[in-house]
């Protein structure tokens, strides 16, 4: 049976994020600049959107871009502004096709006016499709996210437009900028680096992590289907007994 087909359709997650890493020590094997494995990467994204798309997944959050990957060398930076550019281009007919909706966490503003335009075009252009929501996480880090929360709620507070009794687990999660969307059932991270470096801290709180050895660009569905299927084999307790689970 293929990895695909053991896969347990009541059981998929709704919400799989991934921190797709591993591309320049992907070019540095093959001898290349790190641009070449972000160039790689592009496929290992289409494979995995496909796929979430294909099982009905509602929403595949990928971090692409964080706050502190501003402080890489301005060439890198450079380029891989140009790759997402021109991989919006080339990529909406694959998310038109796949009744993909395209959505962005992180600080917008920051990243180029060409980026932000392309960006907006494509958001617009497939806002009405109603399978999977891609999130990309560009100029995102949850430090700054949950920042912008707190200045949020805080400047409400201060003009009587809450009280500060309403603060609660659900209004925080709803000041995110994933408000709206339920929290990741799986969060996914290649090549081999155990850590969240400021990925979705609060919404982790209960994820399943699942790490890989697989450098990003070397990413394809199978990788994906295992990830899942490793998933659907976990207890998930919420601090439960095992016990209280199986009931
Ligand atoms: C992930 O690959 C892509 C981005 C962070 C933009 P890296 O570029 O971090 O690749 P490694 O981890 O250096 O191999
Ligand atoms: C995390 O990868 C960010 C993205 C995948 C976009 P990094 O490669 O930047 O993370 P660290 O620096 O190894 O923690
Ligand atoms: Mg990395």
């Amino acid at each position: 049976m293929s990895l695909k087909d053991q896969l347990v359709d009541k059981r998929l997650p709704s919400h799989v994020a991934i921190i797709m890493d591993g591309n320049g020590r992907w070019a540095k094997q093959r001898g290349n600049a790190r641009v070449f494995g972000h160039k790689h990467g592009v496929k290992a994204v289409r494979e995995v959107t496909e796929a979430a798309a294909e099982l009905g997944i509602q929403y595949l959050t990928l971090y692409a871009f964080s706050t502190e990957n501003w402080n890489r060398p301005k060439t890198e930076v450079d380029a891989l502004m140009s790759l997402l550019v021109s991989t919006i281009s080339s990529e909406t007919s694959t998310l038109m096709k796949n009744n993909v909706r395209l959505n962005t966490i992180g600080n917008r503003e920051s990243l180029p006016s060409g980026v932000q335009a392309k960006l907006q075009g494509c958001i617009e252009k497939t806002s009405s499709n109603t399978g999977l929501t891609l999130t990309l996480a560009l100029s995102y880090s949850s430090r700054w996210e949950i920042i912008e929360a707190f200045k949020c709620v805080a400047s409400k507070v201060k003009d009587s437009q809450m009280d500060i009794n309403d603060i609660n687990a659900n209004l925080i999660s709803d000041h995110l900028s994933t408000g709206g969307m339920p929290d990741p059932e799986l969060m996914i991270r290649t090549s081999g680096e155990h850590r969240i470096s400021n990925f979705l801290l609060w919404q982790l709180a209960y994820s399943e992590l699942y790490f890989c050895d697989v450098l990003w660009p070397d990413f394809r569905r199978d990788d994906f289907y295992r990830a899942l299927l490793n998933f659907q084999g976990r207890e998930r307790r919420f601090g439960k007994t095992g016990d209280q689970i199986k009931k």
